[in-house]
């Protein structure tokens, strides 16, 4: 099930082409979206999550380099399509995602009702105009909308990664 990539630089790949997918599907759901498409993101350290989403991030146009935000939990990235080729700007010309979110839940301590209210993600996540990664959604599995996107990580030594 799933794939199996064989470098950090396949598994950008597969987050760049899933990130365009959303965006492209953005015409479809336009009117029906309730919330954010969400991510989650699950799977041991350094099975390559974050790699996933550096390659998800540039998929959505984003620029800047995406360092993982474990020490700061959650960071916010402006999305910019315009940096796309022609093609897909006319197909995303419907385009209504304006931020991305990457969090990472590896830190969030015992209390998380608490700091998962503080970080306002309830409210991030139902917001249509947001596309939001979670690292370690495992950890707030219950929380986490029922419409969100599983994606399961597992290092199988070297530099394979199996991504389900
Ligand atoms: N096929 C592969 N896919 C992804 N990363 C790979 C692959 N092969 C080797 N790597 C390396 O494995 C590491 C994956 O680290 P990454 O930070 O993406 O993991 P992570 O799941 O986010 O871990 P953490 O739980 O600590 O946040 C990187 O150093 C990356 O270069
Ligand atoms: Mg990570």
């Amino acid at each position: 099930m799933g794939t199996v990539t064989t470098s950090a630089k396949e598994t950008k790949r597969l987050g760049r082409k899933i990130a365009v997918d959303v965006v492209k599907t953005t015409k479809d759901r336009a009117h029906s979206a309730k919330g954010s498409v969400i991510f989650a993101l699950t799977g041991e350290l350094g099975s390559g999550k974050t790699t996933f989403v550096q390659g998800f991030a540039k998929g959505l146009g984003i620029k800047q380099r995406i360092i993982s935000p474990t020490f700061i939990i959650m960071r916010n990235y402006r999305i910019k399509l315009k940096a796309q080729s022609s093609k897909l700007k006319t197909e995303t010309k419907y385009l209504k995602y304006t931020n991305f979110y990457h969090v990472d839940l590896y830190r969030l301590e015992d209390n998380f009702e608490q700091e998962i209210a503080n970080l306002g993600l309830k409210e991030i996540w139902s917001d249509p105009k947001n596309v939001v990664a979670i690292e370690w959604a495992e950890k707030i599995k219950d929380m986490i909308p029922k419409s969100a996107h599983w994606i399961k990580f597992k290092n199988l030594g070297g530099d394979k990664r199996r991504i389900v």
